[in-house]
C-alpha cells in the first residue's frame, strides 16, 4: 500500500501499520482499525517526508528512540486527534445540569463548590457551554460557588480555548439571542464575553496517562465524543480514572455513541429530565448526594 506525502509515495505494509498503530494506542489510547488505516498513514506520510525519513519503520524508530521523540509524539497526538466540537452539543446534557444537578447540589451541599470537569474539551466549546449553563443556574445555586476545569491532549486547542475565539461552525447550535448575549463579534470571529470565561481553567492532560496529577474531586465530569476513539483498555482506564475523580453520587456524561454497557464500572444509570446519565454509586454516609 502507498501513502501520499506531498507528491512522493511512501509504501507501507500491514506490519508497518501495526507497528505505528500499536505505538499510538499505547501512548494515547487511540485505535485506528483497518478501515481507517489509509487515513492515518496519509496523515503520517507528510510528517515522514518533513523529517527526511524514508519509511514508516524509520518513523516508528524515531518515535521510539530519537532524542526528539517527546515533542514528536506531542505533534503526532495533535495530528491524529479529531477536534470537532461546538457549543451546546447534545443540548439536553446542559439542561440536565441546570435543572437537576445544580439545584440538587445546592440543596444537599450548599457550602461545597460545584466542580465540573470537561475531559477532552477540544477548543473549550464544551467547557464554556458548562460555564454559561452554571451562570444560568445561579438562581438555583444561590451562594454556592462553582468552577469548571477542562483538559485536552492538544496544546493548540487549549490555546484557542484560552483565547475563547470561535468561528461560525462552533456556534452553529446557538440561537441568535444567545449569540448576542454570550459573545462579542470581533472581526469575523466571536469572542466569549469575560463573564463566562473567568471561572474556567484549562490544563493539558492525556486521559490515558495514570500520572495525571492535576485532577481534583469533581461533582460532574463531561467526557463526550472522546472515548469513542479509544481502545477497550484505554476506555476502561479513563472510566476508572473518572470513577476515582468523581465524588460519590457525582455524574458522568458520555457522548451519545459511548456507553458503559458491558464494562466494569461503579456507576449506575439514572433518569434525569427523561434522559439516562451515569451516577457514581453512593458509598455510605459520606456521600455528597443521597
Ligand atoms: C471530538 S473532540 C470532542 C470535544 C468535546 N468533548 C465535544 O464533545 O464536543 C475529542 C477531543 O478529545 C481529545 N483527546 C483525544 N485523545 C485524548 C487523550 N488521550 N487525552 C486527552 N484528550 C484527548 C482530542 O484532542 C479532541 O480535542
Amino acid at each position: 500500500m502507498r501513502a501520499d506525502a506531498a507528491g512522493a509515495m511512501i509504501h507501507w505494509d500491514e506490519i508497518e501499520f501495526k507497528l505505528v498503530s500499536d505505538l499510538i494506542e499505547s501512548r494515547f489510547g487511540l485505535v485506528f482499525d483497518m478501515g481507517r488505516d489509509g487515513l492515518l498513514m496519509n496523515q503520517l506520510a507528510c510528517r515522514i517526508a518533513d523529517l527526511n525519513l524514508g519509511s514508516f519503520t524509520d518513523y516508528y524508530h524515531y518515535l521510539s528512540h530519537h532524542p526528539d521523540r517527546t515533542p514528536e509524539l506531542e505533534a503526532l497526538a495533535q495530528q491524529i486527534t479529531n477536534g470537532e466540537s461546538y457549543f451546546f452539543r447534545e443540548r439536553h446534557h446542559f439542561t440536565i445540569l441546570q435543572e437537576h444537578i445544580a439545584p440538587r447540589h445546592h440543596a444537599r451541599s450548599p457550602r461545597d463548590p460545584l466542580r465540573v470537569l470537561s475531559a477532552g474539551c477540544a477548543a473549550g466549546q464544551e467547557a464554556y457551554s458548562i460555564a454559561i449553563t452554571l451562570h444560568k443556574a445561579e438562581s438555583s445555586l444561590g451562594a454556592t460557588a462553582w468552577k469548571v476545569d477542562a483538559c485536552d491532549i492538544h496544546p493548540g486547542r487549549l490555546e484557542q480555548a484560552r483565547s475563547a475565539r470561535y468561528g461560525e461552525s462552533s456556534l452553529r447550535s446557538c440561537r441568535d439571542a444567545d449569540r448576542r448575549l454570550y459573545f462579542e463579534e470581533d472581526g469575523g470571529s466571536y469572542r466569549l464575553r469575560p463573564a463566562y470565561r473567568n471561572r474556567v481553567r484549562f490544563f493539558p492532560a492525556n486521559l490515558t496517562d495514570p500520572a495525571v496529577v492535576e485532577w481534583r474531586r469533581y461533582n460532574v465530569i463531561f467526557c463526550r465524543n472522546v472515548l469513542i476513539y479509544f481502545s477497550d483498555d484505554a476506555f476502561q482506564e479513563a472510566v476508572d480514572q473518572f470513577s476515582r475523580s468523581l465524588l460519590p453520587g457525582g455524574y458522568l456524561f458520555l457522548g451519545h455513541s459511548e456507553s458503559l454497557i458491558n464494562r466494569r464500572n461503579d456507576f449506575e444509570p439514572v433518569s434525569l429530565g427523561g434522559h439516562i446519565v451515569y451516577r457514581k454509586k453512593e458509598a455510605g454516609p459520606s456521600s455528597v448526594y443521597s
